[in-house]
This record gives structure tokens, sequence and C-alpha cells, in this order.
């Protein structure tokens, strides 16, 4: 018996950092994917492999996590035993473009994909969303916020997802006519991510605890905070106004508010939550002197990818001048309007 799945990777537009804080997020679906096929075994083991990478690695139905890439399928596998999707060993083959370790989701789709694949069209994606998050929280140990599954399981080509991180509630925002979001890898890799993410968000907690507000969007009256925990909080608070206005400015197809407030996202996201790089930092200043009406730098950070908003019609120049400036920079994806 076979199974098979695709689901695309995601870019954040703007809400970085708000989403297990009780924010609004605005991701939307890359062009680009993975390929999940499952196939039934008899030998009561669950087996992996990728075309993307050689050999493959064979776990035990109860298997703790191993450390590699591999866990998020075995997680995904168990879970879907769990739910009584699939019974015994499965075989899982994975075929990604997705780039590894980008800000943009490769992960996220490889356990939302796995459990489609298992459970089926008749599940409600929300569901699979919401067990895909428990699988990196629980069994492999990123304590992430819910964005990434709930962006990868419900978007679409030719739209963001306005989301409610809190309630999950959603709306489907069409992206501008005219315009584009080009994706572009700035050759950092991300380091050290896992643990620097969990630093970051148990601050998050902290403060909000500090604060007696059991979501950090919901402080007030933040001027007087002390100097350890006023950065992080101001950040979480405007970004949230941010997001909830660019909303708006999608509505309304208000491309100059949408450009300006990106730009303002990543210089807090620099400033004040402390999750850039210089690299990124430099390509951002040079994706926008060079003619994009906004750009920040898109997911956890640490390196990664940005995303800058520009004209379809702006200068062809933009992409090989920005990428002689940063040799190391890489295309990853645009995305627009479905025509
Ligand atoms: C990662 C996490 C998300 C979110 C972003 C930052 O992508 O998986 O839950 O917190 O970082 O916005």
């Amino acid at each position: 018996m076979t199974r098979k799945s695709w689901t695309p990777g995601r870019v954040n537009l703007i809400g970085e950092w708000i989403d297990f804080n009780g924010g609004h997020v605005l991701p939307a679906a890359l062009p680009l994917g993975v390929t999940v096929v499952l196939s039934a075994r008899d030998d009561g083991v669950d087996h992996v492999c990728s075309v993307q990478f050689s050999g493959y690695q064979s776990a035990l139905l109860d298997a703790p996590k191993s450390g590699g890439w591999a866990d998020y399928v075995f997680g995904a596998l168990q879970a879907a035993r769990q739910e009584g999707w699939i019974e015994g060993g499965w075989s899982a083959r994975l075929s990604s473009d997705i780039p590894p370790g980008a800000g943009v989701s490769s992960s996220a789709a490889v356990t939302v994909g796995v459990l489609r694949a298992a459970a089926g069209e008749a599940v409600d994606a929300t569901r699979i969303a919401v067990l895909a998050r428990k699988v990196e929280n629980d069994f492999i140990g990123m304590p992430c916020g819910i964005m990434d599954q709930m962006a990868v399981a419900h978007a679409g080509p030719g739209e963001a997802l306005g989301l409610n991180t809190r309630n999950l509630e959603f709306e489907r925002l069409a992206l501008p006519g005219r315009w584009q979001f080009i994706i572009i890898h700035s050759g950092v890799e991300r380091q050290l991510a896992e643990g620097r993410y969990k630093q970051r968000r148990d601050s998050c907690l902290l403060a909000a605890n500090k604060l007696g507000v059991e979501y950090l969007c919901d402080a007030r009256a933040i001027d007087g905070l002390p100097d350890d925990i006023l950065p992080l909080v101001r950040h979480v608070v405007s970004e949230e106004c941010r997001t909830v206005s660019s909303m708006s400015a999608l509505r309304k197809q208000d491309i100059e508010t949408f450009g300006s407030l990106m730009s303002a996202s990543h210089a807090s996201l620099r400033d004040d939550f402390g999750v850039s790089t210089l690299e990124v930092d430099t390509l951002v200043a040079d994706a926008l002197r060079l003619g994009a009406k906004g750009a920040r730098m898109t997911g956890a950070g640490f390196g990664g990818c940005i995303v800058a908003l520009l004209e379809q019609d702006a200068s062809p120049d933009w992409w090989p001048q920005l990428s002689k400036r940063h040799p190391r920079a890489r295309f990853v994806a645009r995305i627009a309007a479905s025509p």
C-alpha cells in the first residue's frame, strides 16, 4: 500500500518571534516543497530514505530520537500510529527542493508531509499542523510555535495566511498584483539555532510572567521596564502592531505601507531582539538600496534567508547587482499574486 503527499516550505512576510507570544503572523507558501511517499512494510521497522542524501536509516517503531534529520520522519510516523492513521512499520521516501536550515520551514514541511500522507485527505489540516508541532516540541525537543506547521499545512499559491496564533483562526489574503516577494539565502547557514531559539523563547515566557500577562504581546506600559527585558518586550509588542497593520495594508493593497512595515520589522529584530547577523543586515540594506520597497530577515534568524518586496517590473538588474555585492547569496524563490 502506498500513500503520497506534497507540502510546501514557507516564507514569513512579517510577524517574527510572536507565534508563541499570542501574536499574529503572515506567512506564505513557497513554490518549493517536499514529496513524501509512504509504503507499508511487514518487518516491524520504520525506514527513511531521501533522494537528496545517499543511504537510508531505520528505527524500531518506538525508538527515541537519534539526532539526525530522519528523526522528523520517525517522530511523525510514531505520532500517526498513535492517532490510528497507520499500523506497523512504514518506508518513507522523501524528495525535497526546500533549502535546509535556511529559515523556510524545511523541517515543518517534512513532519506535516509525513502526517498528511499517513492521515489521508479526510483529516483536517489544522489537526495535522497541531500534531506536527507536538512532534517538534516533544519528540525532537525544539520548542517552536505553531506558525510553520499552520503555514505549510494551509497556505496556497498567490496568498498569505493572516494567522491568529492564539486561536488558530486565519484569513487568506491575496498577494498584491504587480508586486512580488523575492526570497534570497544569505549564504550564512544557521548556527546553533535550536539552543538560541530556546533561550529567546524562555526569556519571552519569563518576561510575560514578570509582567503578569499570559502572552507577552499583551504587555502594556513598557517604557519603565528594566533594561534586561525592555528591548525584547518592545520587539514583541511592536511586531504584533506591525503585523496587524500589515494585514490591513495588504487588504487595501497599500504596498508602500506594507514595505515600510517589513523594513521596520527587520530593524526591530536586529536592534531589539538581536537575532540578525551582520551579513543578513548588509544584504537587507543593499536589497533596499537597489530598489526593494521593503526587506527583512525571515524565520528565526541567526543567518538564513531574507525576503524583499519588489515591483514585478523592477529593474532586471536588481538580483545581478545584489549577488555581485554578496557572492555567497543564492536566489531561493519568488512568490506573487496568482495570474
Ligand atoms: C521558527 C519557529 C517558529 C517561529 C519562528 C520565528 O521558524 O519554528 O515557530 O517562532 O522561528 O518567528
